[in-house]
C-alpha cells in the first residue's frame, strides 16, 4: 500500500466514476437518513418525493440522450444488466447477429448463451490495430435473418469512437435493429438520440453519467418494445389485479424494487451533468487525453495501444511497458506513485486479441474523468516515465 499520505491520483474512470459530483453523495445520504421508501409503492409523502425524484432522473436522462419522451428509458442495475435485457430480450431462435472482436464480455458472454441455448448465430467483424471498426465490414456481415447489429461506441481498452452513425445507418436501411453499447460514451461524448438510427442503447449510471454503481438504463426506441421481451417478471406496482407483465414501458421491463438510493444520487449526476454540459465534459477530457498522449508518447520504451489521437477516442489509454506484466506495472503505479490504473484484459479479450496484446496479459489503462486535473495527468507520465527507465 502507498503511504496514507501519498495522493490518491485515480486514473479508473472507465471502471466506475470517482469523485462522483458532491450532490450525489448528498442524495444518497438524504434517501438513506430521510426518505428510506420503495418507489411506486406508497402514497404517503416520502413516497411520492421519491417517486418525483426518479422521474426527473428519467427525464435528465432522456434528455440527455435526445430520446423520444422519459418512458423510453428504463432503469437497470448496471450497463450488464442493460445489455443482458436487450440481447435476451430481442434475440430469438434462428436470429443471426452482428457484432465486433472488440467487445465487452458483456455482449460475448450473453451472445454466448443464446448461441448454446437456441443456436443464434454470430458474425464478429473484425477491428484494426487502432480498435476502429470499418462499417462496410458490418454491411457485408449482414444476412437474410440478421435482427441485431451490437457495437460498443467507444472501446473501453483503446478509447476509440467507433462510427456509429454509419453502422447504425447501414442497420436502419436494411431493416435491422441497432444496439449500442454506451457503457464508455455515455456523459463523456454528446449523444443525441434524435440523429442516430440507434434502436437501443445502454448503458450504466456509474461510469460516465458519474451514479452510484448499482445503476444503468437502457434506451427503447418507440416501437422496439413489440420485439423486447421482458427478461425478469414480477411487481411493478401497476397493474397489480393482473398476474400478465404490463405491456405499458418502463413498466414492461422494471420488476421488483428499484435501487432507489441509486437512483437519487444518479438524478443528482445527471442534473449536474446537464448543469455542466457534456461538450464541455468532452473539451475538458480531450485535453487530458491530449496531454497524457502526448506526455507517453515522450517514453521510449512505453507503447501506446489506439488511435493516439485525443480526437479518435475518449478518455481511455491503454499502454505497455516490455518487461513489465501489466498487472505488476499497476500494482507499481500504485504503490509507489499512489496512481490508480486497470491492468489485464478489461473483460474484452476480443480488443487485446486485435491489439496483440492478449499473450501478455493485456494492458495498463489509464482513464480520466471530468474530475481529473493536468497534474494529476502530468504526475502518471512522470510515473511510468521513472518506471521505463528504471526497465
Ligand atoms: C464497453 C463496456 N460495456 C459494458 C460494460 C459493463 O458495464 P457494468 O460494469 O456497468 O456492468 C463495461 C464496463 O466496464 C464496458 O466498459
Amino acid at each position: 500500500m502507498p503511504e496514507s499520505s501519498t495522493p490518491r491520483i485515480y486514473l479508473d474512470n472507465a471502471a466506475t466514476s470517482w469523485p462522483k459530483p458532491a450532490a450525489v453523495y448528498d442524495a444518497v445520504d438524504d434517501y438513506n437518513r430521510n426518505l428510506g421508501v420503495a418507489v411506486g409503492r406508497g402514497a404517503y409523502r416520502q413516497a411520492g418525493e421519491v417517486q418525483g425524484i426518479v422521474d426527473r432522473c428519467r427525464k435528465h436522462a432522456a434528455d440527455l440522450l435526445g430520446a423520444e419522451s422519459w418512458d423510453r428509458i428504463v432503469f437497470t442495475f448496471n450497463g450488464t444488466d442493460s445489455l443482458n435485457l436487450a440481447l435476451h430480450g430481442l434475440v430469438n431462435a434462428g436470429d443471426h447477429v452482428v457484432t465486433s472482436d472488440i467487445e465487452h464480455n458483456s455482449v460475448l458472454r450473453p451472445l454466448r448463451e443464446l448461441s448454446r441455448r437456441l443456436g443464434v448465430e454470430t458474425t464478429f467483424v473484425s477491428a484494426d490495430r487502432t480498435g476502429l471498426i470499418d462499417p462496410t465490414t458490418v454491411r457485408d456481415a449482414l444476412r437474410p435473418n440478421t435482427k441485431l447489429v451490437a457495437i460498443t461506441h467507444a472501446s473501453n481498452v483503446t478509447g476509440t469512437i467507433q462510427p456509429i452513425a454509419e453502422i447504425a445507418a447501414i442497420a436502419r436501411e436494411a431493416g435491422v435493429l441497432c444496439l449500442v453499447d454506451a457503457a464508455q460514451s455515455a456523459g463523456h461524448l454528446p449523444i443525441d438520440l434524435k440523429n442516430l438510427p440507434v434502436d437501443l442503447l445502454a448503458c450504466p449510471g456509474h461510469k460516465g453519467l458519474l451514479g452510484p454503481l448499482g445503476t444503468g438504463l437502457l434506451y427503447v426506441r418507440p416501437g422496439v418494445e413489440q420485439q423486447l421481451q421482458s427478461v425478469r417478471q414480477g411487481g411493478t406496482g401497476s397493474n397489480s389485479e393482473d398476474d400478465r407483465q404490463p405491456d405499458l414501458l418502463p413498466d414492461k421491463y422494471e420488476s421488483g424494487n428499484h435501487n432507489a438510493p441509486g437512483l437519487c444520487g444518479l438524478e443528482a449526476a445527471l442534473a449536474w451533468i446537464q448543469e455542466r454540459g457534456v461538450e464541455s465534459i468532452r473539451a475538458h477530457e480531450r485535453e487530458l487525453t491530449s496531454r497524457l498522449l502526448d506526455g507517453l508518447a515522450r517514453i521510449e520504451q512505453l507503447t501506446i495501444h489506439g488511435p493516439c489521437d485525443a480526437e479518435k477516442q475518449v478518455g481511455v489509454v491503454s499502454v505497455t511497458i516490455p518487461g513489465f506484466e501489466p498487472q505488476v506495472l499497476a500494482s507499481i503505479l500504485d504503490e509507489s506513485f499512489g496512481i490508480q490504473t486497470r491492468a489485464g484484459l478489461h473483460c474484452a479479450p476480443g480488443a487485446h486479441r486485435a491489439l496483440r496484446t492478449f499473450e501478455a496479459g493485456g494492458t495498463v489503462r489509464l482513464s480520466v474523468g471530468p474530475f481529473t486535473t493536468a497534474n494529476e495527468i502530468d504526475a502518471a507520465v512522470t510515473g511510468l516515465a521513472e518506471l521505463a527507465g528504471a526497465v
